[in-house]
């Protein structure tokens, strides 16, 4: 089949701006990002939560995609922030996020970062572990808030490494250590413990899983707070039909009502399902190779997209210059990395595809950029954001001069 998406031109455009155009300017690989479609699906979350649950917030977890440009935009709609480390916070601060909306998650947080958290007057730290409890009994100066974080025991339905609510996770405590942890934060004069706090996953598919996350953790006790973490699926493919927005929120909500008490304040922080499909990342065909196979290259990979490799993840690419013309053949889309996962899609419909064609991937919002590496030598790709017609440059190319940067000034050559 086909899809309808062009304008006459024979080519994407996005937020009003044709790829072949981005594609010149800025370079490729490129992540764009579509501000009006992240924008909408903020309200979504925002308003959506506090129509149902009221005294609530909904925090974005900026590792899904820790740009200032991003930052900014999230809280300029409303959202308050999930750091999960002194990098984030720094890019947060940076931003001009009101650090009181900040919230420190981490499993190993170091002196140095909690002191960062501290100084900033971050709104809360998600508390992991007691080892944590007695670093922040040396650097405590002033009261803070702090949740704990618990394993709900709840094993997501999802690719192994995206689940981390399981009863062997490495992410916070068990439920029957929890009380102690509580206890503790509860005798301490500048510790003011909120909450409790989950999170059993990412790309999950089946509502009635948070659900469960929601009931389970509501025997550790009645608090003022609890946060139930991220994990609402995307789609990234044809045939996914996720649950939308609004039926993930009724099913924490239902939960929330039927086991958490009516004045506690219900935080979600989710990252996926708010900037994954407001982004996709142009590249260019740099071969067509036939062997048995159809080989299109691109001038990227898992250096700019890790998840091809880390989670298998799935998605859907166009060719994005010639979206009118039938597709004619089924391609291995692959990358330009030294491994054999780096493949986009195995069986991606096309024209026959030329060199200097440019190829959209969808739906790379979400663990692209943050996931960026410098495997082989690849600079990591820009951003841009697009808006009414307008392309804006949010992070810039690397360069190789700042490839080289972080290095030792060169060895004498030996002899
Ligand atoms: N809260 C906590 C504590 C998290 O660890 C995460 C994601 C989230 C919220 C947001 O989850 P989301 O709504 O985005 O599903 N490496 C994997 C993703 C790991 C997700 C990490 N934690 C990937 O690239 O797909």
């Amino acid at each position: 089949g086909r899809i309808e998406l062009g304008d006459g031109s024979g080519e994407l455009a996005i937020g009003g701006v044709g790829v072949t155009e981005l594609a010149e300017r800025f370079g490729t690989p490129l992540h764009v990002v579509d501000e009006d479609g992240l924008r909408r699906q903020i309200r979504r979350f925002v308003d959506g939560l506090r129509a149902r649950w009221p005294r609530s917030e909904v925090l974005f977890a900026s590792k899904s995609f820790p740009a200032v440009a991003m930052y900014r935009a999230a809280h300029e709609e409303g959202l308050s922030i999930d750091v999960a480390g002194g990098g984030e916070l720094q890019l947060a601060l940076a931003a001009g996020v009101d650090p009181t909306r900040v919230h420190v998650h981490g499993n190993a947080k170091t002196d140095a970062e909690l002191r960062m958290a501290l100084d900033a007057g971050v709104g809360a730290i998600i508390v992991d572990n007691e080892d944590e409890l007695d670093r922040l009994e040396r650097l405590l100066e002033r009261p803070q808030s702090l949740l704990l974080r618990v394993i709900p025991g709840v094993e997501a339905e999802t690719h192994a490494s995206q689940a981390t609510g399981g009863r062997r996770s490495k992410f916070g405590l068990p439920l029957d250590q929890a009380e102690r942890a509580i206890a503790r934060m509860r005798a301490h004069p500048l510790m003011e413990f909120a909450g409790v706090h989950l999170h059993i996953g990412s790309q999950i598919l089946n509502t009635r899983q948070f659900a469960e996350a929601v009931a389970n953790i509501s025997s550790v006790g009645e608090f003022a707070g609890y946060d139930v973490g991220g994990g609402l699926g995307v789609r990234y493919t044809y045939e996914e039909r996720p649950p939308s927005v609004e039926e993930y929120l009724d099913a924490i909500v239902a939960a929330a009502r039927e086991h958490l008490p009516a004045d506690a304040k219900l935080l979600i922080e989710p990252g996926r399902s708010i900037v994954a499909r407001a982004g996709v990342t142009l590249y260019r065909v740099v071969s067509v190779k036939r062997t048995g196979d159809v080989f299109v290259a691109v001038d990227g990979g898992l250096a700019d997209n890790l998840d091809i490799a880390l989670t298998d993840q799935r998605y859907e690419a166009l060719l994005a210059n010639r979206i009118d013309e039938p597709w004619t053949e089924s391609v291995q889309l692959v990358g330009r990395q030294c491994e054999s996962g780096d493949r986009f899609i195995d069986g991606a419909p096309m024209p026959a595809a030329r060199v200097d064609d440019v190829v959209a991937l969808a739906a790379t919002g979400a663990y692209a950029y943050t996931l960026s590496n410098n495997y082989n030598g690849a600079l990591k790709p820009a951003i841009v954001f697009v808006r009414d017609g307008e392309a804006r440059l949010v992070v810039r190319r690397e360069s190789y001069a700042e490839l080289l940067a972080t290095h030792a000034p060169a060895l004498p050559s030996a002899g």
